[in-house]
């Protein structure tokens, strides 16, 4: 077990957790108060603060999935610990660029 690793995974989780339950909570606001998607898009454009939030939880969550998903195929596949980094790797930036795409999506004017 690689401690470095282990401990990002561990810090990536933590990040994560207050981040999902004030996107819940938004997500309870935006539907008690029946908005929109163009009126949750006005309130989200242009918001730094959206932005740097959302993106931060992007970076989180690819860093905390790719290192989760190379223990899986280290553990369960026959990949040696190199190869299962390399597909983890990949993993980890095919969900940063969906997640900075989504991001954009919301936040840019
Ligand atoms: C609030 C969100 C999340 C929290 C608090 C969280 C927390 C954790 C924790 C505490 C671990 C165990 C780390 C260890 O002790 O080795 C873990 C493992 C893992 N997480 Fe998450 N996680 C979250 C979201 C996610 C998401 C969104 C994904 C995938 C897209 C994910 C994928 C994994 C994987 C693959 C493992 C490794 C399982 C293993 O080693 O057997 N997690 N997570």
């Amino acid at each position: 077990m690689n401690v470095r690793l282990y401990v990002w995974q561990r810090a990536t989780a933590a990040i994560m957790a207050p981040l999902v339950l004030v996107h819940i909570a938004v997500i309870f606001y935006a539907a008690r108060r029946g908005l929109s998607a163009s009126d949750v898009l006005a309130r989200t454009r242009g918001s730094i603060a959206w932005a740097a939030f959302y993106g931060l939880f992007v970076a989180a969550v690819s860093i905390h999935a790719a290192i989760g998903l190379r223990n899986v195929l280290h553990e369960w596949s026959p990949l040696t610990e190199r190869r299962a980094g390399f597909c983890a790797i990949g993993f980890g930036l095919l969900l940063a660029a969906l997640g900075i795409r989504a991001v954009a999506a919301v936040v840019l004017p």
